[in-house]
């Protein structure tokens, strides 16, 4: 059996596409030290909303979406911290952006989706649903507070 020129042509502009595709998300992860989004198996442990602190600089956050809020709503960090987010929705599909950082995940019933981030300025970075989800959908919010205010 032979393979036509053309269908050669094809299969190598696509496996080159693959490749590039690969390259450019292994450099993006690398030059802007974004963590591409995971799927983990589902645990019921990660539907109960929460912040686990590891040790002074290291966090663990459960964050679950549901129509139409976000839990924890309001999370202190010292400055410095990284941040794992583990991420699941009680109904229907919710996005999660944390716009000065470049996080871009949904939040899907029945699946966990975990990325990681890192906080090295201080301040109050908006969590918010960027994806339609219904008539409260603009009101989705939360608040990653980084050292601010000091006493918390
Ligand atoms: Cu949740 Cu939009």
């Amino acid at each position: 059996m032979t393979i036509d020129k053309s269908e050669k042509r094809v299969i190598m502009i696509t496996l080159a596409l693959i490749g590039l595709f690969v390259f450019s998300l292994l450099y993006a992860k690398n030059k802007y030290r974004s963590d591409v989004p995971e799927c983990l198996p589902y645990d019921k442990a990660y539907t109960v909303p929460k912040v686990n602190k590891l040790d002074e600089k290291t966090y663990q956050v459960f964050s679950v979406a549901s129509m139409w809020q976000f839990e924890p709503s309001e999370i202190y960090i010292p400055v410095g911290s990284e941040v794992d987010f583990y991420l699941t929705s009680k109904d229907v599909v919710h996005g999660f952006n944390i716009a000065q950082k470049n996080v871009n995940m949904m939040a899907v019933y029945g699946a966990i989706n975990k990325t990681t981030v890192k906080f090295d300025k201080p301040g109050v970075y908006d969590i918010i649903c960027h994806e339609y989800c219904g008539i409260g959908h603009q009101n989705m919010r939360a608040q990653v507070i980084v050292n601010y205010p000091e006493a918390k």
